[in-house]
């Protein structure tokens, strides 16, 4: 705690507005790994993920792929316009391919942080890797997107440090051994080395939060769904990296 008080010192205006992804924080060999296929777990995940994708449910119901014909062609540059206001509602990939699952296949809900809904997230978002982030954040999105601002300016939990005091403030310091990044939604679902796991955007968020001793909200809930938005709005133009390694 004591470190982060100095950190804190240190804090200066909110750095220059450009925004660069996490993996441009990570050691060489780390970024050599992610990129490489054969030794970034997170392709594992993909595996499965386009493998359940093909699969028909044991209970019954169509296979994701029944309806989503070729979707390396259909669904490549889907993930990067989430997450989006699909009849009225915010919904993030994870949201999505479960209202599939749930409508379509008539299925019960993978659930969120689900290994199955894991994989399938990797997958789809992998579909878009390279692609710039495209989400909507004007028109009917606004709400969401400055809602999502406001959670990521408000300070908050026993430290009172907002969002933006560490990803605009403290960029590139250390802080438990790792350097504090903008906080870019580039690279999820990630595999990260902590979590011996790939995990959700969601769940880094968690971490964070609980990392100021502020309340931990819901996976999915409405509150990082709009700070989802508003994370992705800031990366716009960043390519996709899913899946990206962390530490
Ligand atoms: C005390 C400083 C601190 C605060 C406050 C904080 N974080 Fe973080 N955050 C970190 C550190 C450290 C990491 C891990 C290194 C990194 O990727 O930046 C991290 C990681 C992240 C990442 C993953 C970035 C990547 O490329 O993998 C996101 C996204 C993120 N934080 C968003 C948030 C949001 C949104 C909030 C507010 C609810 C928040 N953080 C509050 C320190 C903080
Ligand atoms: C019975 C057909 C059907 C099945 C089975 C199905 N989907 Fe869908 N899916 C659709 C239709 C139709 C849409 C788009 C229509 C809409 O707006 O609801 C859609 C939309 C999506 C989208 C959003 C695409 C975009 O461009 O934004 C994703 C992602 C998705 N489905 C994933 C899945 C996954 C993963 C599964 C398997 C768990 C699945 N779907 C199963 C019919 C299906």
């Amino acid at each position: 705690m004591l470190r982060l008080a100095v950190l804190l010192l240190l804090a200066a205006a909110p750095a220059s507005a450009e925004i660069v992804s996490g993996s441009s924080f990570l050691s060489p060999e780390m970024r050599r790994q992610q990129e490489d296929e054969t030794r970034n777990p997170g392709f594992f995940w993909v595996e499965q993920g386009q493998e359940l994708f093909s699969r028909r449910p044991e209970a019954g119901g169509e296979a994701c792929i029944g309806c989503h014909a070729a979707p390396q062609r259909s669904l490549r540059g889907a993930a990067a316009t989430y997450p989006k206001l699909v009849s009225e509602r915010l919904m993030n990939l994870e949201g999505r391919i479960e209202q599939c699952r749930v409508e379509r296949q008539k299925q019960p809900a993978f659930g969120y942080e689900s290994p199955e809904l894991l994989a399938l997230t990797a997958y789809i978002a992998s579909l878009s890797r390279g692609l710039p982030m495209d989400v909507a954040i004007d028109g009917p999105a606004r709400p969401f997107y400055e809602a999502g601002r406001a959670f990521f300016e408000r300070r908050q939990g026993q430290l009172n440090l907002s969002c933006r005091h560490c990803h605009d403030g403290l960029v590139g310091q250390k802080l438990r051994g790792d350097t504090i990044s903008r906080g870019a939604s580039t690279g999820y679902p990630a595999y990260r080395l902590e979590w011996n796991s790939v995990g959700s955007l969601h769940r880094r968020l968690r971490a964070c939060s609980l990392g100021v001793r502020a309340t931990q909200f819901e996976a999915g809930g409405p509150e990082y769904l709009a700070l989802e938005l508003y994370l992705a709005g800031r990366a716009r133009g960043l390519p996709v990296e899913t899946p990206a390694m962390r530490r």
